[in-house]
């Protein structure tokens, strides 16, 4: 009783919500180094990130590997996923001096936040998170720890930096009210608004990239059928064929947007038509309406080719100096500690760990 007078009484403790505008802006988000990146997560995701480096924001781009490890990966094919992926950022304009680019498993802090947000963080909760259940499928019983636990951790990648912003897609929303529950529980708990209420920065669904053989289904680098997605590693000659055998409806691409709207495969690529040229889904009505598909697809497999071959000419270019890219990482890790420890330390003494 004597401290909710107190916490009310000191304008300094009073907001134990701790809004995320007081907090200085520092952009964060985690990927999973798991199979390749496609053309889903480059106009999706990576876009974004470089779009927000780009704006003069702090930004922080992490590898989550540990993440990873919660369902089974083959060390060999782990390791390459990491270097691909750094390589693949870099390759799409992720500049390592401007943005904070670096693994999970070199910045120790995350993980002992996590097991201190473990702490905070209820059963309940947890149980309610739709990505474990649908990963864990039916035998609960034979899912890893890791994987139920797998939220604490993602909280304790945000809150470590005190991140205020982070892009993600639609499908980690609930990550993030997770985050902001075990931000809102530590600060009432130890009355003090330490960590930010991050904001989710969530990817609409006019950027989200569908499949090429199925227009209502997301473009997934998990789909059995290479041909419904585009590889950042794809050459031209790939690209180009994925294009022109995209599945499609035979009538003419559609004049009105009424008509678009029910015309999930015409509607997709000409999303991608628009993400590829930063333009307007308008702006690209406006230039093909009417056309047929045999006119557009090779239009858009030119504009594919011409964006995407430098970003995998470029990616093949770094993957050939394995130490260069575990040198960046290293780099990235480094400054990321650097942010990461005091508020880690902090953390404790608040708890009352004698560190
Ligand atoms: N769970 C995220 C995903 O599957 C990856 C992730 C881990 C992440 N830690 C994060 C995203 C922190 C944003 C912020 O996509």
């Amino acid at each position: 009783m004597t401290d909710a007078v107190h916490t009310q009484s000191n304008p300094a403790t009073a907001d134990l919500t701790a809004d995320a505008p007081s907090f200085p802006k520092r952009v964060f988000s985690g990927v999973q180094p798991t199979n390749r990146l496609q053309l889903g997560n480059y106009l999706g995701a990576v876009k974004r990130f470089v779009d927000m480096q780009n704006s003069g924001a702090e930004t922080l781009y992490c590898i989550v590997d540990l993440h990873a490890l919660s369902v089974w990966q083959d060390p060999a094919d782990l390791t390459r996923a990491t270097r691909e992926l750094t390589a693949g950022y870099i390759a799409s304009g992720l500049d390592p001096e401007k943005s904070i680019l670096f693994n999970q498993a070199r910045v120790p802090e995350h993980t002992q936040l996590a097991w201190i947000f473990n702490c905070v963080a209820r059963m309940g909760w947890m149980s309610r998170m739709t990505q474990f259940k649908d990963k864990a499928g039916k035998n609960r019983e034979n899912a890893s720890v890791g994987l139920f636990t797998y939220p604490a951790l993602m909280a304790a990648d945000i809150l470590v930096y005190h991140a205020t912003h982070v892009p993600v897609g639609d499908d980690q929303k609930q990550h993030i009210e997770l985050t902001r529950d075990v931000a809102a529980k530590f600060n009432n708990d130890f009355k003090t608004p330490f960590f930010p209420m991050t904001e989710p920065v969530i990817e609409g669904a006019a950027t989200r990239v569908m499949s090429l053989r199925d227009g209502t289904k997301k473009m997934s680098k998990s789909d059995p059928s290479d041909m419904s997605r585009i590889n950042l590693t794809d050459d031209a000659d790939t690209i180009a064929q994925k294009f022109r055998k995209a599945r499609t409806d035979p009538d003419p691409l559609p004049e009105t947007f009424a008509e678009l709207a029910e015309r999930p495969e015409a509607r997709n690529l000409i999303n991608i038509y628009a993400g590829l040229a930063d333009i307007s889904v308008d702006a690209v009505m406006a230039e093909v309406s009417g056309q047929a598909f045999s006119e557009f697809k090779p239009r858009l497999a030119d504009l594919a080719v011409a964006k995407l071959s430098p970003i995998s000419t470029e990616m093949e270019r770094l993957m050939r100096d394995p130490a260069e890219i575990d040198r960046i990482l290293a780099n990235g890790a480094e400054r990321a500690r650097a942010i990461a420890a005091p508020i880690l330390k902090r953390t404790y003494e608040i708890t009352g760990l004698v560190v």
